[in-house]
């Protein structure tokens, strides 16, 4: 087999073979193809697309390419959660431990952030000596012990979508559709859960602007992850505005707790509700979406799933004080209200900007090695259709930094569109894709 007939093939439009796709990939990973050639692959793939069939074919191999993680010593059925990613997104932080108490085991591994979206796992760093550097071994049995563990990427998971996603990340050819599926179920399907249940966002601080297109993305990855044997649910949700109000680490960290004590914003606690009964139904341990919910909701209510939350992260080494007392995560040393300056109704909030401004303030990272300042962050005020008033508070910027408390303070006033016109809420949840 020759790359230079694949490509061919491809470029005029031809369906590539399952073999075809298992050389290509196995040799890419193994560094006997030249980056210039996959780039040419990958661009014609971009033009031309890939078939149901070609695309589990490529995902399949992605996934087989590094360490398979192997969950079969941890009994009964074991369900993972993903986010294609988004401001405010602490989603994993509620709902996992929610879950964990209604006796579905969570064996999950997350990354950190880059950009304007922040990873779970700096998040979870906030508890002083939290720590996902954890062997496999230990995984395994803490997910056997407590029903829950988060772990970073410490395996060569899915090695040939590393390197493809590079490539594709400097040859303009991330956004296609099947290309993403591909890349984002290779690593869950290396991860090894038996369920996925899929959180798809869509709006402007989401990778899927288009609601549309965040459904054909939703509905390829989860023809993907069913015929790989794994029962795979997506939810489709907004992100045309941050999620709840809190945005930064150690903020999103206090927000999270607060809604496992029944007292977090209205659409985190529903997008937490609606992702948990679909992972409950998944793991078997409620048979309809009414019956889930209820489960959830006793789970808050008897403080469960905070006690949930503290054994975790006692677990992982950090300090389960805070859960109790969240005055002892990392602390911002300003905090400056942004008030508005007329009277009118939250019409637009640009979400990716309100993701810069966490970046800006020192909560984010803008390169691989950046240090992140886990304290700063935004608390938002008001949301999408929501009334103000002159001299009303808009937000909280939780700053250590004067110069880049300014930086951000400009950036927020251009992200917030206030009009005279009363303006609608936007519905959370845009739909659901099950097979
Ligand atoms: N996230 C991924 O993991 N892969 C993509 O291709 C796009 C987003």
């Amino acid at each position: 087999m020759r790359m230079y007939d694949l490509i061919m093939k491809k470029r005029n439009g031809g369906i590539l073979t399952e073999e075809e796709i298992n050389y290509m990939v196995s040799e890419y990973t193994a560094d006997r193809i030249p980056d210039y050639q996959m780039s040419a692959m990958m661009m014609a793939i971009y033009f031309r697309g890939m078939t149901e069939a070609e695309t589990v074919a490529l995902t399949m191999a992605m996934a087989h390419s590094g360490d398979m993680m192997d969950l079969s010593g941890i009994q009964g059925v074991k369900v993972d959660k993903h986010s294609t990613g988004g401001v405010g997104d602490k989603t994993s932080i509620a709902l996992t431990p929610m879950v964990a108490a209604c006796g579905v085991k969570i064996a999950k591994m997350s990354g950190r952030g880059l950009g304007h979206t922040g990873g779970t796992i700096d998040k979870l760093e906030s508890f002083a000596g939290f720590s996902t550097g954890i062997t496999a071994q230990q995984f395994l049995r803490q997910v056997n012990e407590i029903g829950i563990s988060i772990m970073g990427q410490t395996l060569d998971i899915a090695p040939a979508d590393k390197k493809l996603y590079a490539l594709r990340d400097v040859t303009a050819t991330v956004d296609n559709m099947s290309l993403i599926a591909s890349s984002i179920m290779s690593k869950k399907l290396a991860s090894g859960a038996d369920a996925i249940v899929l959180d798809v966002k869509t709006g402007s601080g989401a990778f899927m602007k288009k609601e549309e297109d965040a459904f054909a993305l939703a509905k390829e990855m989860v023809a993907i992850g069913n015929r790989a044997g794994r029962k795979t649910i997506a939810v489709v949700s907004d992100m045309d505005q941050p999620l709840g109000c809190a945005v930064g680490n150690a903020l999103e960290v206090q927000e999270a707790i607060a809604t496992l004590k029944g007292q977090g914003p209205s659409d985190f606690t529903e997008l937490c509700m609606t992702l948990g009964s679909y992972m409950l139904m998944a793991g078997g341990k409620a048979q309809e979406e009414e019956e889930a919910r209820k489960m959830l909701h006793g789970v808050i209510e008897d403080g469960s799933a905070l006690e949930k939350l503290a054994m975790f992260v006692k677990a992982q080494g950090g300090d389960p004080a805070a859960v109790q007392d969240p005055s002892l995560l990392p602390q911002a040393d300003i905090i400056e209200e942004i008030t508005a300056q007329e009277s009118g109704y939250v019409q637009r909030i640009d979400c990716e900007e309100i993701g810069i401004c966490s970046l800006l303030l020192g909560g984010g990272r803008e390169t691989k090695e950046s240090k992140i300042d886990l304290s700063v962050g935004l608390i938002l005020h008001k949301k999408t259709g929501d009334p103000v008033a002159p001299g009303e508070s808009l937000a909280s910027i939780y700053a250590n930094d004067p110069q880049k408390l300014e930086m951000a303070k400009e950036r927020f006033l251009k992200a917030y569109h206030i009009t005279a016109e009363k303006s609608r809420r936007q519905s959370l949840i845009k739909g659901t894709v099950m097979e």
